[in-house]
């Protein structure tokens, strides 16, 4: 069967990610112990392979006192200044992988609260990286993460407010939030801080998805921006599979005649998608 299968340019690894990656691989052979600060990708299959080289993953500050002296690699999710401070004086080498579009909103954040503004950051309350950009406002942050709780967002008249978003944030939601908020606040400085690799990828999987007859995102269960692309393509193809590895998908795919459509995450290997891209070539 002739069938088209077509890969997004800009499926996999985006520069921060790649960044964090190779921090950790060059770091590796220096034979010092190794730490990252939190997993250094969402991604379960490179975080085990680091550790079977003998790096560490710390979750928490706390650990670093009962442990050996080395290096240890702050993700590019980026912490909070708190964290970021605690870790310089720690005594252990500080190597500082944050992306520098996440240290751009570490910046505006600390800014604009510094100059008065109450600060907004559109994104998931849980991820790292929100909990990071929250840790570096002088006084305090509100996450909004959907359109309800925009439109229950109480304004204080007499403040100035700066919007910043998560860089993994949906474009439309983030449009959708920042609208809703406007209305109510004259006010309101937004900063549109959704980073480009994100805004490619999900608009180069938005054009496919709707060509497909069936997609296929690749990525980690836990990355937040390979769900947002797993939301994007199921909305406009209805046979939208969200695969970890090839052997979640491999007898399972139904037979189409149609294109079938890849991407994949930020944190997800180029191993992994040549060979999911393979199979379909060849067997679905
Ligand atoms: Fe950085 Fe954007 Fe990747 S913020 S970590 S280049 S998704």
């Amino acid at each position: 069967m002739n069938r088209e299968v077509v890969l997004c340019e800009n499926a996999g690894f985006c520069f921060g990610a790649d960044r964090g990656f190779n921090a950790v691989k060059n770091a590796i052979e220096e034979g010092i112990p190794i730490y990252t600060y939190g997993p250094i990708l969402n991604n379960s299959f490179i975080v085990k392979g680091f550790e079977e080289k003998g790096v560490r993953v710390v979750n928490d500050f706390s650990e670093l006192a009962n442990l050996p002296k080395g290096k240890i690699i702050i993700r590019s999710h980026g912490v909070s200044k708190a964290e970021f401070d605690k870790l310089q004086e720690s005594g252990f080498e500080v190597f500082d992988a944050t992306c520098p579009f996440v240290k751009r909103i570490h910046r505006i954040v600390a800014k604009e609260s510094e100059e008065g503004s109450e600060i907004i950051v559109v994104g998931n309350p849980k991820h790292p990286e929100v909990c990071g950009i929250v840790g570096w406002s002088h006084n305090g942050a509100t996450v909004i993460e959907n359109s309800e709780e925009a439109d229950k967002f109480s304004f204080a008249p007499d403040k100035k407010y700066c919007v910043v978003s998560q860089t993994t944030f949906n474009r439309n939601k983030f449009q959708e939030i920042v609208e809703l908020l406007e209305k109510r606040s004259y006010n309101i400085l937004v900063m549109n801080t959704i980073c480009d690799a994100t805004s490619i990828r999900q608009t180069e999987a938005e054009a496919l998805s709707k060509r497909a007859e069936l997609m296929i995102v690749i990525g980690d269960k836990a990355s937040s921006n390979s769900k947002k692309l797993y939301e994007i393509c199921k909305a406009n193809c209805d046979q939208t599979y969200f695969i970890q590895e090839l052997s979640d998908i491999v007898g399972r795919l139904p037979k189409v005649s149609g294109l079938v459509g890849i991407t994949a995450g930020a944190s997800t290997p180029k191993y992994i998608i040549e060979e999911v891209q393979s199979y379909v070539r060849n067997d679905v």
